[in-house]
């Protein structure tokens, strides 16, 4: 303050000295979560504003609300250290860490609530490629991913019943031993997994072999986390799709085989009812879809119904 300002000044200032300063120096449990929120008052975002204000205070009060002790808080800072160390191109763990804290699964609830009729959509995990080979109708997605030979037969409508013609799907599944192909290191080109298009009456048939249920990795600090809570780390057998056509939301789903043990606790809780299929056994020979096969084989006819895009107004 310089000597020559006037009382008035030096009042005010001892006002605000008073008011924020000085509390800012006696930081207690009860006054320093709006302390921090208070620093973000001039943030230019709004919504990074909100984001950070809202993140702050609800992780002040976890803090408080368990009694974190210094030690707790050290081992959950080393816990998402290790999660960093782990990851890297192929293996995210932080996605993981979501997946498995139900936070994946909120976001997609709150932000997919699905028309009537249509289909819904669940978690993407982290086992999708964006260049995975392409397939005409009928073609073999396994590419020699072992397990029993299963058919799928689709189609893919709008909210009218109308069919998608030309729709881009993407599936991908893991094999027998339930594993998704990047997870063998020594494997060169894709399997279990392809992008194919809907015929003119949305149809889309190919085959693949049958998914069984699995494990998410465990040999990381998620895995240890669900030793440690007492929980299981399996998925239910399913295969993922997703399903991209112009005018249409783009739908990222699952379909779970039915009868599968884990219906009723997916360890990244993606399960939803109405994405639950029958995948029917059939014996070897030509079953009733008229599908060849020598060894059993299954079957697994499902329809998806995507969402309209909002068509924006030209008016103005
Ligand atoms: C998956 O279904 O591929 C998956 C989803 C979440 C975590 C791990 C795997
Ligand atoms: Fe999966």
């Amino acid at each position: 303050m310089s000597r020559s300002s006037s009382p008035r000044a030096r009042a005010l200032l001892r006002a605000s000295h008073d008011r924020g300063f000085t509390a800012m120096r006696n930081i207690t449990e009860h006054n320093i979560t709006d302390a921090v929120v208070g620093r973000f008052e001039n943030c230019p975002d709004p919504r990074l504003k909100e984001i950070l204000t809202t993140l702050v205070r609800h992780l002040h009060a976890f803090v408080k609300e368990s009694r974190i002790t210094e030690a707790e808080w050290l081992e959950g800072i080393h816990f998402l250290t290790a999660t960093g160390h782990i990851t890297d191109a192929k293996r995210q763990e932080f996605i993981l860490l979501s997946d498995t804290l139900g936070v994946s699964m909120l976001t997609v609830a709150q932000n997919h609530a699905q028309p009537p009729g249509t289909t819904e959509a669940t978690v993407f995990g982290p086992f999708h490629v964006e260049d995975a080979p392409r397939y005409a109708q009928g073609g073999d997605i396994a590419n020699g991913a072992p397990g029993e030979p299963l058919f799928v037969d689709t189609t893919v409508r709008g909210p009218d019943g109308e069919p998608v013609p030309n729709a881009v799907v993407d599936v991908w599944q893991a094999d027998e031993a339930g594993f998704y192909d990047v997870q063998y290191r020594e494997l060169s080109e894709h399997r279990a997994r392809g992008v194919l298009r809907t015929d003119a009456e949305g149809r889309l048939r190919f085959r693949t072999v049958l998914p069984v249920a699995y494990p998410v990795p465990t040999d990381g600090p998620v895995g240890r986390m669900l030793v440690a809570s007492g929980r299981h780390p399996w998925r239910p057998a399913h295969v993922h799709f997703r399903i991209q056509a112009p005018g249409y939301h783009t739908l990222i789903t699952h379909v779970f085989r039915a009868g599968d043990p884990y219906l009723d606790s997916d360890v990244v809780f993606g399960v939803r009812a109405s994405l639950v299929a029958d995948f029917v056994a059939h014996g070897a020979g030509t079953g009733p879809h008229g599908r060849e096969s020598d060894r059993d084989y299954h079957t697994l006819d499902f329809d998806f119904v995507l969402a309209r895009e909002a068509i924006a107004s030209t008016a103005d």
